[in-house]
């Protein structure tokens, strides 16, 4: 299979646009070469420009999706990530690289996530579901974090070590979300792993990456360049399996997709599970293309495979079981 014509949609309506965007350029030029990319970007208020900047309607941005051999949603967040634009591509008829519909959706949202981690065996910090207009059962009984159950970045993300800090801490959640978690604070290392699905049903799984962080890992330290990242991280036997296993496990039973960063707090008592992002930050830079470099994927080799497996696929259908083709 030669170059195909790859729309890259960046950006998106959320509070993650920059980091988005940032993503999206860097994919567009290492795939550079290799295919001819289409910039798609949706901007801060949802609307759709093409090419060279120039606004689009809705159907046209469809159209022009409609007219790519593989779409590469890099949109984090709600709108994107959480399975909007996998929907969109599907009730277009379009293949599109990543996980699907439910798999977005449910990984975006912290408590699914937990739910689900939990059944299939996986620790998670113990934590409270606190919906709109019922902050007044939230009692202050210990430290906790406090983050909206559907945001990224570390947006709205407090660490809670007064009582008298809850109420605002609350506040700044509900800004991006009705829902909001309150967890206890997990003491332990921050350790994540990338997991790459390939179509004949592996699974590629990276070294694992740790974040040295003095206190939360929070939306400066990400973007400020002051991220100290240990590649691979340092680890005994027993935790790196367990972190191998445990990140598969999750990505599996969550039926993710394309390629996914799994971020855990590596305790005493081995992995607890924070998060899974179904659309990692995707620059050269960022820890999911770092680890997949250390696994013996380069970062335009991680953004080709993606694209060409995606294709290799097809189109996916809402509703429909597997993918309808022969596996590998
Ligand atoms: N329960 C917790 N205990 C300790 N630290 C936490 C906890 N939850 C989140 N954090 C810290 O806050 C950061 C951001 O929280 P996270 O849940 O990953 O949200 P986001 O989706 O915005 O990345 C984490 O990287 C970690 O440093
Ligand atoms: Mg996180």
């Amino acid at each position: 299979m030669g170059g195909m014509r790859v729309a890259v949609v960046g950006g998106g309506a959320n509070c993650e646009h920059e980091v988005s965007l940032a993503s999206a350029a860097s994919a567009v030029r290492a795939l550079a070469g290799i295919h001819e990319t289409v910039p798609v970007t949706i901007g801060p208020d949802g609307g759709w420009t093409g090419v060279d900047g120039e606004r689009l309607t809705f159907a046209e941005a469809v159209d022009l999706l409609s007219g790519c051999e593989v779409v590469l949603p890099v949109v984090h967040g709600p709108g994107g990530e959480d399975g909007s634009l996998a929907a969109l591509c599907e009730l277009a008829g379009v293949t599109y690289v990543g996980s699907g519909v439910r798999a977005g959706a449910l990984a975006m949202d912290k408590w699914a996530t937990k739910l689900v981690a939990e059944a299939v065996g996986l620790r998670t910090a113990p934590g409270t579901l606190v919906t709109a207009g019922r902050t007044g059962r939230c009692r202050f009984d210990r430290p906790v974090v406090v983050k909206p159950v559907a945001a990224g970045s570390s947006h709205g993300v407090s660490l809670v070590r007064r009582p008298e800090d809850l109420d605002r801490a609350l506040t700044e959640a509900f800004v991006l979300d009705d829902r909001v978690l309150v967890e206890h604070v997990v003491s332990g290392r921050e350790v994540d792993v990338a997991v790459l699905a390939r179509p004949d049903g592996t699974r590629l799984v990276s070294p694992a990456l740790e974040i040295v962080a003095d206190g939360l890992f929070d939306h400066a330290m990400k973007y400020g360049g002051h991220a100290d990242f240990r590649l691979p991280a340092v680890l005994d036997a027993a935790d790196a399996v367990a972190l191998r296993t445990a990140a598969v496990r999750v990505f599996d039973a969550l039926g993710c997709d394309g390629l996914a960063r799994v971020d855990f707090f590596l305790t005493d008592d081995g992995p607890v599970l924070n998060e899974v992002n179904t659309m990692p930050g995707l620059t050269a830079h960022s820890q999911a293309p770092l680890m997949m470099a250390a696994a013996g994927l380069s970062y335009p080799e991680l953004l080709d495979t993606l694209v060409r497996d995606a294709a290799w696929r097809g189109p996916r259908r809402p509703g429909a079981v597997g993918t309808g083709r022969v596996v590998l």
